[in-house]
């Protein structure tokens, strides 16, 4: 679908004078060739995913990318929906882009993502923020699109789609340390979890072709890159060749499941570490934790958001799984992969949490000892289950105080965790320069904890030997005790 709003032009000039405080447009057809497009994206790692298939998508049509707003011949904003205040930073930089087209109004400013899935073409009739606004499955119409305003209309394109994964599209990477890389896997998320915006910002569930996506790994491999981060909504109903039911849909094909997709990526080189998120509680297999504690490669890390502790708040978030059986599967990974660390998604002051469901979080906290969390006060979406079942009513500042302690457990846990690995020497990828002090170098150990040490002669995509000497309460601080070679 393309929604484009007819508007009278007259030279440069607008002359629907009942459109005021919209962005005066000066249409001028011209060639992308050498055009400038500036990018900026918001939200979580599949989204700056997708901004490396829409640079791909329109460097193919002459663009070059810059990081000077004031020459863009192009904005556009990859945008997040998820909680209302990444809505509001959004909102806040379209103004600031409004203002500055007042003075280049040949410049086409375009919201992408999951802002412009959710809002649609509200963010060009009613606020009169943008030019375009197109939707994440939508992205191959951009240069059209983009025509479309530079022939003086308005464009949209919010259509999602069943099988749209971009799978032969060779992201071009961005801001890329040359080391790591994310690989998308699937798209769209058929869950239902009550406080979630996602499945109708993204659409239905599809998984990627595994060949692409063992080809593209590849490819990184070859040039240089030595660690990849499978993504995916929910990674473990990664499926190809199967229906939901788990039945095989040709019989003459190969079918693939998350944990043999994994095993063919692990397989593209002994050198190249596997990572992947997210997992869900309710679908991750032994099958999965099995797979990673066979192959050295694939990290000994699984980010498993438990969202809360209590087993009705759960249901009430339709996550499908109790504390219990949360608690069974972190049991499983303690056990088939001894040496890893876990971390979760927490949301606190969902609808009807009392005091007593909040605390059975924190208990299940320390219960787990997460080496990392991500914690967030229940934001409202609209559309959602939850806003049209359940009366938002835990006071905004209950919701913070709960946030408060949640963070302080946090703190005390993962300061804990991270101090338990004081004294050991941990295999290190080195990524680049730390930001603090540039005579030292960052990496991750396969646990996904950060480790900072002296260059020495040390190199960007190298493995070292680093000993952990001291700690913050997520950074390891430590001496290179053996290079790769050594
Ligand atoms: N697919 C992932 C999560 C994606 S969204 C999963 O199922 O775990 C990332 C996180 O944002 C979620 O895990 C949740 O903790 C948080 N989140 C999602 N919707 C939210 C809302 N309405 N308010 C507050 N936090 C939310
Ligand atoms: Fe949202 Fe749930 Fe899907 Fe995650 S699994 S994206 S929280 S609906
Ligand atoms: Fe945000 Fe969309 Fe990701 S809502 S978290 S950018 S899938």
């Amino acid at each position: 679908m393309i929604l484009v709003e007819d508007m009278l032009h007259e030279g440069n000039k607008v002359i629907d004078e009942s459109r005021q405080g919209e962005p005066i447009m000066a249409p001028r057809p011209k060639s992308k060739n050498g055009r400038k497009l500036f990018l900026e994206s918001y939200g979580c790692q599949m989204n700056f995913a997708d901004s490396e298939i829409v640079v791909s998508i329109l460097s193919k049509e002459g663009f070059e990318t810059t990081r000077v707003l004031e020459e863009a011949d192009v904005i556009l904003l990859n945008t997040c929906s998820i909680r209302d205040n990444a809505e509001q930073k959004v909102r806040n930089r379209l103004v600031h882009f409004k203002n500055l087209k007042k003075n280049k109004p040949s410049m086409v400013v375009g919201v992408l993502g999951c802002m412009a899935e959710r809002l649609r073409d509200q963010l060009l009739e009613e606020e009169h923020l943008v030019d375009m606004v197109v939707g994440p499955d939508a992205y191959r119409d951009l240069p059209n699109l983009i025509d479309e305003v530079w022939g003086g209309q308005k464009a949209v394109n919010v259509l999602l789609s069943r099988e749209e994964t971009y799978a032969e599209i060779s992201p071009l990477r961005l801001d890329s340390n040359g080391v790591t890389a994310f690989v998308s896997i699937m798209r769209g998320c058929d869950n239902m979890c009550s406080f979630c915006v996602v499945p109708f910002t993204r659409g239905r569930e599809r998984s990627r072709d595994p060949e692409s996506i063992v080809a593209e790994s590849r490819d990184l491999f070859e040039r240089g890159y030595r660690e990849v981060t499978l993504l995916g909504q929910n990674v473990d109903s990664y499926k190809w060749n199967l229906s939901s039911k788990g039945e095989v849909k040709d019989p003459e094909k190969e079918t693939v499941n998350f944990a043999q997709l994994l095993e063919k990526v692990a397989l593209v080189h002994p050198d190249l570490r596997v990572r992947f998120s997210t997992s869900h509680p309710k679908d991750m297999t032994d099958e999965v934790l099995h797979t990673i504690a066979k192959y050295e490669n694939i990290c000994n890390y699984v980010h498993l958001p438990v969202q809360s502790g209590n087993s009705e708040v759960l249901k009430r978030m339709n996550r499908g799984y109790t504390r219990e059986w949360y608690l069974d599967r972190i049991a499983a990974i303690k056990r088939i992969i001894p040496d890893s660390t876990i971390s979760t998604d927490i949301i606190t002051g969902f609808c009807g949490e009392t005091e007593e469901q909040h605390q059975d979080t924190l208990s299940l906290m320390e219960e787990v000892s997460y080496q990392m969390s991500y914690m967030f006060k229940y934001s409202e979406r609209p559309r959602t289950l939850a806003e049209r079942k359940f009366e938002d009513d835990v006071p905004e500042e209950v919701k913070s105080r709960r946030l408060d302690e949640v963070i302080a457990v946090h703190l005390r846990i993962a300061k804990n965790g991270t101090s338990s690995m004081l004294g050991r020497t941990f295999k290190v990828l080195v990524e680049g320069v730390s930001k603090k002090s540039d005579q030292h170098h960052y990496g991750r150990n396969s646990q996904n904890t950060i480790m900072i040490f002296p260059k020495g002669d040390t190199q960007k995509g190298q493995y070292v030997y680093v000993q952990a000497i001291s700690n913050t309460s997520v950074t390891l601080i430590g001496e290179v005790v053996q290079t790769e070679e050594g």
